[in-house]
């Protein structure tokens, strides 16, 4: 029993010219789930995605599906069909004719093309709408006939580049969470890239970090988020503060550790090796930080000026100046109760403090 793997990357590297575009990624993904390429434009998500596809050949490396090595396959034997930005839907087609497009191409016979596009649009919840136009059609229809399109194939994969920046902020919200549920509902496997890490954290139920060529961390958005193995990645996703500290003390996977200029000490929970006296990073979030309430015993305190603050809404964002012209960002909830100025406290939690190993 167990999970499947159904993608297997074995040290795949890319290079255009002389830009090493990926450099030796190590990737499985499972049966069944949706898993998010996540980084900035141009960090090689898209290369990655076509090299998958067999659109491009990999310079190094062994691309696995189900299986079975695809490295010298071409796109329409690997059976991984890419959903772009513009849907590639044609627009003098009917729906039906779209999606059946694919099935066309392999000359299937008619019968089979009939029940195969009807399967398809039912599982999409556009049955009825065959005869329609894609300029007929809402964004989010034309999404899913995109979907359609994919499914009909049978593909053991999907992969979507950045399929909905095309769409108005409220739409986009909306398909994100039809093309969730399509891909619940019937089981598929779908890669999907973005550069916005609201959408990855929303959305998936793995996420891949790219840092140039690189994959930073592969994990559950919840790990992404509490848990970035990297500086990189704590910055891509959200706002964080960073504190350097010194590792003091070291017992079992608590440890206790230096920071600031006064000997303060915070002790928290890791899994990293750690030596004394190594120098690390602490990723602290905003909204796990508190103005002006009594710490804990070996939490996080410092001081801060209030400089400004911002209506989010939900929340209050604190914008405070810290000792030796450190910023601090700290989201306070609750507002309208209360409203910070001057010189005050800020603390968090220890178990709200992530410790990231710095790269030696
Ligand atoms: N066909 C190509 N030929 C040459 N360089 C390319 C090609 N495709 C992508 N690149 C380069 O590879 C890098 C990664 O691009 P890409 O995979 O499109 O990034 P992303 O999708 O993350 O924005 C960029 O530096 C880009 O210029
Ligand atoms: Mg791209």
């Amino acid at each position: 029993m167990g999970t499947q793997v159904l993608l297997d990357l074995k040290n795949v590297n890319k290079v255009f010219g002389s830009n090493h575009v990926l450099k030796n990624i190590d990737l499985q993904i499972e049966a069944g789930k949706f898993i998010t390429f996540l980084g900035p434009s141009g960090c090689g998500k898209t290369t990655l995605l076509r090299s998958i596809a067999g659109f491009y050949t990999v310079d190094e490396g062994e691309i696995w599906i189900d299986g079975k090595l695809v490295n010298d396959l071409p796109p329409y034997k690997r059976g991984t069909p890419m959903v772009f930005q513009e849907y590639a839907l044609f627009p003098h087609m009917t729906v039906f004719d779209n999606v059946a497009y694919g099935l066309d191409i392999q000359k299937r016979p008619e019968a089979e093309i009939q029940d195969r596009v009807k399967a398809a649009l039912a599982k999409v919840k556009l049955t009825g709408l065959e005869e329609r136009y894609p300029h007929e059609m809402s964004g989010g229809q034309q999404q899913r006939v995109a979907m359609a399109r994919a499914i009909v194939m049978d593909s053991p994969i999907i992969l979507l580049d950045e399929p909905l920046s095309n769409l108005d902020a409220k739409l986009r919200e909306e398909v994100r969470v039809e093309l969730r549920n399509i891909q619940l509902d019937l089981g598929l496997t779908v890669i999907y890239v973005t550069h916005d890490q609201l959408e990855a954290l929303s959305m998936s139920d793995q996420i891949v970090v790219f840092n140039k060529g690189v994959i930073d961390q592969h994990g559950t958005p919840h790990e992404i988020y509490y848990k970035p193995s990297t500086q990189y990645v704590a910055d891509f996703i959200g706002t964080t503060n960073f504190v350097d500290a010194v590792t003091a003390h070291i017992e079992g996977d608590r440890v206790t550790l230096k920071y600031g200029s006064n000997s303060d000490t915070v002790i928290v929970t890791t899994n990293e090796q750690l030596t004394v006296g190594e120098q690390v990073l602490l990723s602290i979030r905003p909204e796990s930080m508190r103005i002006n309430q009594q710490p804990d015993p070996g939490d996080f305190i410092t001081n801060g000026v209030v400089k400004s603050s911002m209506f989010l809404g939900e929340k209050e964002r604190y914008f405070l100046a810290g000792d030796e012209g450190k910023e601090w960002i700290v989201d306070a909830y609750d507002i309208g109760q209360t409203s910070f100025q001057g010189i005050v406290k800020i603390r968090a939690a220890a178990d709200k403090i992530h410790l990231i190993k710095v790269a030696k």
